[in-house]
């Protein structure tokens, strides 16, 4: 039997007056003449019933028309097929690299032709707020065993302000302590060090491609409201970007997340794209923002426990709503992946089960 489909993989678009068939999974374009996007048409909703001709067997050896048998077995549906194969990287290492010296710093050095994107400003300024000194003293002496018993996931908040000290120490701990051996480092073997940054947790990029929203909902003498993060010589600032956060937005924010309340602020974690694309342009480089979150998000949560604060987490939310609360919704490059809530429970209570 010659039947034959359509990849699972295989991604058409069109790019002007050209068609453009991917095949996911080896990453291979084709420019697609008419002819053959017939073909392929005529196959996917099995018209077809004459022989293989040499248009066919071209669509077969390229790998853009295949056996059902041979479709990739995935229980996600079609869209996450996609996604699997492009943020893998399934090209073979081509020969020059193999065998050569380590590509140690090859990251940063690839780099160096590159315009480094500036630093994310946000437009809107209703306001900004000086935040207290802090230094990394100011996280209580405990045990790194102890932290890492105390942290866990906080579904009842007790609507307690937290002090604007509390929350500089979170923020300078996370964002502003800079790893100055991680520059030295970079002298020491003749890199520039571009704009390169070390904070306490890793960077994909180098580049620390993660701008800091901060939503108010309970801390001393502070405005409730959506502030972005920054440092101006040093000090950390809190610029207001939107007077409108409460609890309920953030529930419906969060698909309905009621266990969202009595937070004292909410850490939004904005991934900046600009920088990843000065390193790669590749879908991988968008699932690497999401790992990125994810380290600084565990430092978060580790200092938050350090400090007495209890944590909640979350990636899942209605996106749409979410760049709108912080308003970014008019800037491409800017998404939030993650988020953590960071406020007081109730001594006694544990996380509640989630699934
Ligand atoms: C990537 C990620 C996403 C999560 N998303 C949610 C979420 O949407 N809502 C929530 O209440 N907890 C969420 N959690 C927390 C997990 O439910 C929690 O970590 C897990 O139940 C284990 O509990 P523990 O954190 O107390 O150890 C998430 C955790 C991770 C790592």
């Amino acid at each position: 039997m010659n039947k034959l489909v359509p990849a699972n993989d295989l991604l058409i678009y069109f790019d002007g007056s050209d068609t453009v068939a991917v095949v996911s999974k080896s990453k291979r374009k084709f420019r697609v003449k008419k002819s053959y996007l017939d073909r392929i048409s005529e196959w996917s909703s099995s018209r077809s019933n004459k022989e293989l001709d040499q248009v066919d067997l071209d669509l077969v050896k390229n790998g853009i028309l295949t056996r059902k048998s041979d479709y990739y077995e995935w229980e996600g549906d079609r869209e996450s097929l996609f996604a699997h194969f492009n943020i893998k990287d399934y090209s073979n290492p081509p020969e020059e690299i193999i065998g050569k010296d380590s590509i140690k710093y090859k990251s940063l050095e690839f780099a160096k032709d590159k315009i480094v994107p500036e630093k994310f400003r946000h437009p809107n300024c209703l306001g900004i707020v000086e935040l207290p000194p802090s230094s990394m003293n100011d996280i209580p002496d405990i045990s790194l065993r102890d932290v890492l018993q105390s942290r866990m996931t906080c579904r009842d908040f007790r609507g307690k302000s937290c002090s604007i000290e509390e929350l500089s120490t979170l923020l300078h701990a996370n964002f502003q302590w800079e790893n100055k051996a991680g520059l030295d480092n970079l002298s020491k073997n003749n890199l520039s060090p571009l704009n390169a940054v070390f904070r306490t947790a890793p960077s994909a990029t180098g580049l620390q491609m993660h701008e800091v929203f901060v939503g108010i909902l309970n801390v001393e003498n502070t405005e409730n409201g959506i502030y972005h993060y920054r440092l101006e010589s040093n000090k950390q600032i809190l610029q207001r970007v939107s007077n409108d956060f409460s609890d309920d937005i953030l529930i419906k924010a969060t698909r309905g997340q009621d266990w969202a309340k009595g937070l004292s602020f909410v850490i939004f974690l904005v991934s900046d794209m600009k920088k990843m694309w000065v390193k790669t342009r590749t879908a991988k480089g968008y699932g690497v923002a999401y790992l990125e979150a994810g380290h600084i998000s565990q430092n978060v949560q580790l200092v938050s426990s350090a400090l007495g604060l209890n944590t909640w987490i979350t990636g899942s939310f209605f996106d749409k709503i979410l760049e709108k609360i912080l308003v970014i919704d008019n800037f491409n490059h800017l998404f939030c992946p993650f988020l953590v809530g960071v406020g007081y429970s109730h001594p006694s209570r544990v996380a509640e089960v989630f699934c």
